[in-house]
C-alpha cells in the first residue's frame, strides 16, 4: 500500500520535529522550515521544502512549489510553523505584527487554499492547524500572537463547515490543536516569572512534552479520529 504524504511546517525543531518523528514510520513526509540550514536532524525518505513565511512572496512561491511537486498525492497538512514576539502592543513594531500575522495565520490560510481544491476533488484530506491555549484565553503582552492563534481556530471550524456544504460525501477533516505550555525553544524564550505564573495554573503541575502533542496529532491524523472534525483539541494539562 502506498504511504500517505503529509506536509509538516516548522518541522526543524520543537513540536514540528516531534510530530515528524511520530509520523515518520507511517507516512511520507514533506518537511518545511524557514531555510535548509534550520534542519539539524534528517528524517530518511522525507522531502524538504523551505520558505520564510514572514515574507508573503515566499508563501506564494512555497504554495506554487507545493502544488507542482506534491499536489497530486498530498494527503494532509500540519500547519505548525509559528512565531511569538512578546511585547506590549504600544511598543510592538509594525514589522513584528506583520511577521506574526504572516507566519501564524496567512501561511496556514494560503497553504490550506493551495490544497483544498485537490482535497475536494479527491474527497479526502486532513488539515491540522496548531493554535495555542492563548488563542482562547488571551494573554498579556501576546495580543497579536493570541489573535493569530484565535484566528486559526475559527478558520478551521469555518473551513470544515464549508467542506460540508461543498461535498456531500467526503473524508475531509479540518481541525485545530491548542497546546498549553510545552517544553520547546518557544517555551525557553518565555521569561521565568511568566513561565512560573503559567505553571501555577496547570493542574498537571508540569509543562507538557513535545512528544505528548505529537502523539495527539498522530491520533487526530489517523482514521481512528475519522469523526473528529472542526474541533479544537486542547493539550494543556488542564490549564485553567
Ligand atoms: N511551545 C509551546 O509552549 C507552544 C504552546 C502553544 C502553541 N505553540 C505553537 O506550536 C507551534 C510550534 O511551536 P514550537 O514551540 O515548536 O516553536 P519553535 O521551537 O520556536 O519552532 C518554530 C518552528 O516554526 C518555524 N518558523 C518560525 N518562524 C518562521 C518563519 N518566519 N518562516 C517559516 N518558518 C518559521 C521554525 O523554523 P526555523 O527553525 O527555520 O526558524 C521552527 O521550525 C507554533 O505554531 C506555536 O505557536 C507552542
Amino acid at each position: 500500500m502506498t504511504r500517505k504524504k503529509v506536509l509538516i511546517t516548522g518541522a526543524s525543531r520543537g513540536l514540528g520535529l516531534a510530530i515528524s518523528k511520530a509520523l515518520a514510520a507511517d507516512y511520507t513526509l514533506v518537511l518545511h522550515a524557514s531555510s535548509d540550514a534550520s534542519f539539524k536532524e534528517s528524517i530518511p525518505g522525507s522531502h524538504i521544502l523551505c520558505a520564510d513565511f514572514s515574507d508573503p512572496l515566499q508563501i506564494a512561491s512555497f504554495c506554487k512549489r507545493l502544488k507542482s511537486e506534491h499536489g497530486e498525492d498530498l494527503y494532509a497538512v500540519i500547519n505548525n510553523a509559528g512565531m511569538a514576539i512578546d511585547k506590549s502592543l504600544v511598543f510592538q513594531p509594525e514589522r513584528d505584527i506583520d511577521a506574526m500575522i504572516s507566519v501564524n495565520l496567512k501561511a496556514p490560510i494560503m497553504i490550506s487554499k493551495a490544497v483544498m481544491k485537490m482535497f475536494t476533488v479527491n474527497k479526502r484530506g486532513v488539515i491540522i492547524n496548531i493554535s495555542s491555549c492563548v488563542g482562547q484565553s488571551g494573554n498579556a503582552f501576546q495580543s497579536v500572537y493570541a489573535a493569530t492563534k484565535a484566528g486559526l481556530v475559527s478558520f478551521s471550524k469555518s473551513l470544515a463547515r464549508e467542506v460540508g456544504v461543498l461535498c456531500e460525501e467526503h473524508h475531509i477533516r479540518i481541525l485545530s490543536v491548542s497546546p498549553g505550555l510545552i517544553e520547546t525553544d518557544m517555551f525557553a524564550g518565555i521569561p521565568e516569572t511568566e513561565r512560573n505564573k503559567f505553571l501555577k495554573m496547570i493542574p498537571a503541575n508540569r509543562p507538557g512534552k513535545a512528544e505528548e502533542v505529537a502523539e495527539t496529532v498522530a491520533f487526530l491524523l489517523s482514521d481512528k479520529a475519522s469523526y473528529i472534525n472542526g474541533a479544537n483539541i486542547s493539550i494543556d494539562g488542564g490549564l485553567l
